[in-house]
């Protein structure tokens, strides 16, 4: 399935980002003085890439991921989407360009309403957004989204409370995924769960990736899993990318000296990609006993 509406150049990056700032605490306002949480980011990501961004805890990443949505408004930069700088549109320009690009929070608590059923949870995009689906052809996409994510069918009845944390996730995508996006962009969005059900998670986001030509920004402070998912990595310190490569080279072979700290003191890295490895193969019956 694929669903470009305006066609690109094959080369020309689906996201082009350049020089993102942002800063918190105006100066005087605040006791610590202010905080560049993104300091002059810049990047691109092409259709059907996995960019991940790992960083230990504030160095900006979140930031980074909610100015490109502009659910925190950037002080400065371009984020280009196809060429339209998503930063300067209008409020309405914003919310019709929002459907191509999509995010997946660490926790799915939070963002799936308790008293709402599965099915209306996916269906809640389509309200803001009702020219993606006609009403009658719903019921349909509802139950194909859940499959999509392997969930059972009957889930669509179920309310949050009934579900498990890996099973919510997969909720959250199921509902990402309704507006049809070209960009998941996904913060931690399996670090809240048991390591077990987080291979199922991935193995869903990978097999979509490759099913939908999906792209990703992936951030995660797991090394280990960001070895096994992306194609390039950047590494971010402080609000900026101190180091960019293809995943193998920035792993193999780090340039920087924040990088070769970063990956000394992930001493379980080996050991943890092969056994996600093995979680990941190709065609598995689908698995729903994870609790
Ligand atoms: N809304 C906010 N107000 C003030 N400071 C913030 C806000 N959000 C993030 N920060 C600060 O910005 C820095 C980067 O935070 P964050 O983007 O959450 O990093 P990460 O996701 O890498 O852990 C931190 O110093 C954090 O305290
Ligand atoms: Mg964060």
């Amino acid at each position: 399935m694929k669903h470009t509406s305006n066609e690109l150049p094959a080369s020309a990056p689906l996201l082009e980002v350049r020089d993102l700032y942002k800063t918190f605490g105006a100066a005087g306002r605040s006791k610590h003085g202010p905080i560049v949480a993104v300091g002059g980011v810049s990047f691109t990501l092409h259709a059907g890439e996995c960019m991940a961004i790992v960083g230990e805890s504030g160095s900006g990443k979140s930031t980074l991921a909610r100015t490109l949505l502009r659910l925190v408004e950037a002080d400065s930069g371009s984020v280009l989407y196809k060429g339209v700088d998503l930063l300067t549109l209008s409020r309405s320009e914003m919310r019709r360009q929002r459907r191509n690009l999509q995010m997946i929070f660490q926790d799915p608590y939070a963002s799936l309403h308790p008293r709402q059923t599965v099915a209306r949870l996916i269906s809640e995009p389509w309200e803001i957004h009702p020219e993606v689906l006609d009403r009658a052809a719903r019921p349909a996409r509802i139950a194909e989204l859940l499959a999509q994510v392997n969930l059972p069918q009957h889930f669509a009845d179920l309310h949050p409370n009934q579900l498990s944390g890996g099973q919510r996730q997969r909720v959250a995508i199921a509902r990402a995924l309704a507006l049809q996006p070209e960009i998941l962009i996904l913060d931690e969005p399996v670090s809240a769960l048991d390591v077990s059900v987080q291979a199922q998670v991935i193995k869903v986001l990978m097999t979509l990736q490759e099913r939908l030509g999906l792209s990703y920004i992936f951030i995660s402070h797991d090394l280990a899993l960001v070895r096994l998912v992306a194609d390039h990595v950047a590494v971010m310190n402080r609000g900026m990318f101190v180091e960019t490569g293809r995943t193998e080279e920035v792993f193999n072979n780090p340039q920087h000296e924040y990088t070769r700290s970063l990956l000394a003191s992930s001493p379980a890295l080996f050991e943890l990609s092969s056994q996600a490895a093995q979680a990941v193969p190709g065609e598995q019956q689908p698995q729903f006993q994870e609790h």
